[in-house]
């Protein structure tokens, strides 16, 4: 597989870096992990491809986390924020807006420079155990510790959980939202696995291994971004009271079988079988003449392109409103990467909607493309034209 977000030019074809992606399951402490990791250095650095702010829907997403950590920071005189992985600033802008006291840690320089323009204040570097002993020593301990699809991509988990416990405060909260394992299997959302994401989050596997640190899960509660996320409330055990919520996902979890090897095995199964409903859809359009362009080069579409075998042969184009992207081609499958305003003045007979996580807000904006026929196809949960 080659790198999810590595979108690059023709000359760069030759060489294309490529690794083994491949998932496991621990039956002993149920965590679902990359079994082969990519080196973070490969992945984050001065020209990241993903910008966090290019979805509305996203951006009234992170003003409402930023206004749960304010409420748990209400009673707190002049509190601390940190944020790990803050990428253009979607989250901090709300605080440096409000002049609260805050941190991103960012090691993309790019991205950071991004959140940097909208107010925010940045350490470029990425968070381990160091970098959270720097900051104690430099701002003190922090009130809360936040971070949103950060924490799945960092290999290692251990050395965060360290550095998180370093810089929290006695009764400080590290609050985090990852794409949630349960909604992955439930949708058959294979597209989510890939290079950045190392792990795949249950209640019940990181409950464990937050244990192993004297920290634990206080509040659980479901987000709707990315196709179906997590977010967990974790404090230092005992400094909190547990919620019924973190409970009852466990008694849900449970039920679901995410500590049984058998789940996966399923899983397996139909990724396969959805793989094969798309294929046959698109090879079957492409027979009868139809035009086909990509909608959103997202990472995601990395892994369904390459594992589909979804090239230039089917698909003329795939936009994207990212400026980064646009003139590069998708990774490993090498289909051009055009501006937003090519689907908009040559728009296919059918768009495969990659950025399907944000299906409600796109539909809204396509509206003269699908009165003018225009169709989308989906393929999560399951293969259709809507
Ligand atoms: N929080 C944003 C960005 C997610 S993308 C959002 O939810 O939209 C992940 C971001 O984490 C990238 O900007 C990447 O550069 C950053 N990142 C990766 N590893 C990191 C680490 N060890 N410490 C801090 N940030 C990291
Ligand atoms: P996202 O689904 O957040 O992705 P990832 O799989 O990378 O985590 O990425 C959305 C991508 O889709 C991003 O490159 C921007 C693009 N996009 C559009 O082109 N048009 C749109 O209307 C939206 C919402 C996103």
């Amino acid at each position: 597989m080659p790198l999810a977000n590595g979108f690059l030019a023709p000359a760069d074809f030759d060489g294309e870096y490529s690794y083994d992606l491949r998932v496991g399951f621990c039956p002993s402490c149920s965590m679902v992990q990359l079994t082969d990791r990519v080196d973070p250095g490969k992945l984050f650095h001065e020209n990241y491809a993903y910008y966090s702010s290019t979805s509305q829907g996203m951006i009234r997403h992170f003003q409402g986390f930023a206004r749960e950590v304010q409420s748990r920071c209400a009673e707190l005189k002049d509190p601390i924020v940190i944020e790990i992985g803050c990428n253009d600033g979607i989250l901090l802008r709300n605080f440096a807006r409000d002049g609260i006291r805050h941190l991103g840690v960012e090691p993309s320089k790019n991205v950071a420079e991004a959140a940097r323009r909208a107010g925010a204040t940045i350490l470029e570097a990425f968070f381990n155990e160091e970098t959270a002993a720097q900051i104690v020593e430099t701002l003190g301990p922090a009130d809360c510790v936040c971070g949103a699809n950060v924490i799945c991509h960092i290999p290692d988990l251990r050395g965060l959980l360290r550095g998180v416990r370093l810089l929290l405060r006695e009764r400080g909260v590290f609050i985090f939202e990852e794409p949630y394992l349960a909604d992955i299997l439930e949708k058959t959302a294979y597209d989510q696995i890939y290079d950045e994401h190392v792990f795949y989050f249950s209640i019940t596997s990181l409950k464990r291994t937050l244990e192993a640190h004297s920290l634990e899960i206080v509040d659980v509660s479901r987000q709707e971004v990315h196709g179906g996320s997590m977010r967990f409330t974790v404090a230092r055990t005992g400094a909190l009271a547990v919620q019924p919520s973190v409970t009852e996902m466990l008694r849900q979890e449970k039920a679901l079988g995410l500590e049984e090897r058998t789940t996966y095995n399923r899983f397996a199964e139909r990724v396969l079988a959805s793989r094969f409903d798309l294929m046959s859809l698109l090879t079957g359009l492409k027979g009868q003449g139809r035009r086909m362009a990509g909608y959103g080069a997202t990472s995601k579409s990395t892994t369904v392109t390459n594992f589909c075998g979804i090239g230039p042969r089917l698909l003329d184009y795939i936009s994207d409103t990212t400026a980064g992207k646009q003139g590069k081609f998708t990774p490993g499958t090498h289909v051009p990467v055009v501006p937003y305003e090519r689907f908009v003045q040559d728009p296919p007979d059918f768009a495969l909607l990659f950025a399907w996580n944000h299906a409600p807000e796109i539909f809204a904006k396509e509206d003269r493309f699908r009165k003018g026929g225009g169709k989308f196809i989906v393929y999560v949960p399951s293969v259709q034209i809507v």
